[in-house]
């Protein structure tokens, strides 16, 4: 199998530029946040605090993550049957996730099923630890950043579409704590791999970014 590993922090544009990829090269695009999600939803719905540790450990040890895709080729994620993807995106969700993507057991059953699937399909995978622990091997790394003021102002963007009220600085401020978070956990933190591409999206448009990517893979092919 030809595996893509993409990494980089929360709002760079992973899985926009992603799933773009994957399309025009028929790859099958594994979005590994939205795992973490369904976890931390789960938790959510069993009233659990991110600080308690035993128990969310217990919560996630006992939960079935899958992932299915739709007509359209989109990911759906199914916890313990039901199809989640309403529910994953908001803010509380994402807060939360982060904040339990720092246990052990949590991030172990995860993994093992994105390795499963990396030896399944030619897949382009994005998430924290993809490059550095869950696709070592991958042929392909890319390391997607941008800066925090671009990515919340993407964020921000993206929310006022949707009618949310939100404020610019408090979801930079969100961002930045994700980062902080993200980068420095004891287990799998978010870092570039050493044979990981840099490619900063600060100043490019999502076309542009999909085109370098496409570049990058097919020079690798
Ligand atoms: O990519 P995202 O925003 O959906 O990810 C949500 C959170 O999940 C992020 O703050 C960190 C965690 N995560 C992780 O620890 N490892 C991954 N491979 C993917 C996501």
């Amino acid at each position: 199998m030809f595996n893509v590993a993409i990494d980089g922090p929360a709002g760079a544009g992973k899985s926009t530029i992603a799933k773009m990829v994957a399309k025009k090269l028929g790859f099958t695009y594994v979005d590994t946040g939205s795992m973490y999600r369904a976890m931390a939803l789960a938790c959510i719905r069993a009233g659990l605090k991110a600080s308690d540790e035993v128990e969310v450990c217990k919560v996630c040890e006992g939960l079935d993550v899958s992932l299915e895709y739709d007509e359209n080729g989109a990911q759906q994620v199914i916890l313990n049957g039901e199809n989640v993807n309403a529910y994953i995106r908001t803010e509380e969700v994402g807060n939360m996730t982060s904040a339990i993507a720092v246990y052990g057991p949590v991030r172990e059953k995860l993994v093992e099923l994105q390795r499963k699937l990396g030896t399944k399909y030619d897949v382009i995978m994005d998430g924290r630890d993809i490059g550095t622990c869950v696709l070592k091997d991958a042929p392909v790394k890319i390391y997607l950043t941008a800066s925090s003021r671009t990515r919340a102002e993407r964020r921000y963007k993206e929310l006022t579409e949707k009618g949310v009220d939100c404020n610019l600085d408090d979801i930079e401020k969100d961002i930045i704590d994700r980062d902080y978070r993200d980068m420095n956990r004891e287990i799998s933190p978010l870092k570039q791999a050493e044979d990981a591409i840099l490619v900063d999206s600060s100043n490019m448009g999502i076309d542009e970014v999909v085109n370098e990517l496409v570049r990058i893979i097919e020079e690798a092919r």
